[in-house]
């Protein structure tokens, strides 16, 4: 039986789509479409006739069509969504909700429209409250809209975790839960390198300061870049989850998912551990929490709580 080529639907054609589109055709995920509004137009026209001339390189068989009218994006299997402004030094990610969500309304209308089928994949700012917008407006299933944060906090807390031994990145398993904020939950307790505790290979101090810097990862580069924020990371962290949707991998990565009654948590999105294969979010994975890490969680939900109730529809 032929074997039908994925499509794959970017909604915004800034640094972060720039490098979706690249590693999918990279990692041969399927046909890509970058979609951005008109004025963007050389912009996603320029960046898929470069890729694809690129592609011709290593003999990738992916295309990208750089885009500008959403028929082009209907039929997606995953979408894609990093339109939005992101924020610059001084920002936190809640000043760009009233910015964001106007645009998001539009976006999260036109997937109704155009892609209603599609796995969502969220990475607009601030990335809670802006799932919780995209699943209403855009009357997505609860597991079949995610945001993406939770891997990439995780890969910084990873990177961070592995720059301090020296040590090699493969070898170091740990865990981000709660919302895409300052006060997420890096899981010590649950972190491992070759199957060693964290706790047993990092002093306390310093411990306490990879978290921090983990918590204001994106602060950080913000600060770097002057001008925007990370987009390498983000488009890795989306990659991972529409590469485990498309292909049924059944990866389990941390996502903002929809939960109902885990962690003492009720519709709601926020960020967990989740099963991701071709039905989606197939599974939500409950960590077993200590007090402290349970308090810690609550005071994450709290603050998205607080953007979430900011957010008019
Ligand atoms: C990130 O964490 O890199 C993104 O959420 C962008 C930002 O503003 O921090």
């Amino acid at each position: 039986m032929a074997h039908k080529k994925k499509k794959i639907g970017l909604i915004g054609g800034g640094q972060i789509g720039g490098n979706l589109a690249l590693l999918a055709v990279q990692k041969q995920l399927g046909d890509v479409v970058l979609y951005d509004i008109p004025a963007a137009e050389g912009l996603v026209k320029g960046k898929a006739l470069d890729i694809n001339q690129l592609s011709a390189v290593d003999g990738l068989d992916c295309r990208v069509t750089g885009s500008t009218d959403w028929k082009d994006v209907a039929g997606s299997d995953v979408i894609i969504i990093t339109a939005g402004v992101p924020r610059k030094p001084g920002m936190t990610r809640e000043d760009l909700l009233d910015v964001n969500l106007k645009i998001m309304r539009d976006v999260a209308g036109n997937i109704k429209q155009h892609a209603p089928n599609a796995f969502v994949i969220n990475v607009a700012n601030p990335l809670d409250a802006m799932v919780y917008a995209l699943h209403k407006i855009a009357g997505l299933p609860d597991n079949m809209v995610v945001g993406m944060a939770g891997v990439l906090d995780t890969s910084r807390f990873k990177c961070f975790v592995a720059e301090a031994l020296g040590s090699s990145i493969r070898d170091v398993e740990a865990l981000v839960l709660g919302g895409h904020g300052d006060d997420m939950v890096p899981l010590v307790r649950h972190s491992t390198v070759g199957g060693v505790p964290l706790t047993q290979l990092i002093a306390k101090d310093k411990l306490d300061a990879i978290i921090d810097r983990t918590r204001k990862g994106g602060a950080e580069l913000v600060g770097l870049y002057k001008t925007g924020s990370a987009y390498f990371g983000p488009a890795a962290s989306s990659i991972a989850m529409a590469e485990s949707f498309l292909f049924d991998r059944k990866r389990v990565l941390p996502a903002a998912a929809m939960l109902k009654g885990q962690y003492g948590i009720s519709d709601f999105f926020f960020g967990v551990p989740v099963q991701i294969g071709a039905g989606g979010v197939e599974k939500v994975i409950t960590v077993e929490l200590n007090d402290a890490e349970k308090a810690e969680l609550k005071k994450s939900y709290e603050s998205v709580k607080q953007t979430v109730e900011l957010v008019k529809l």
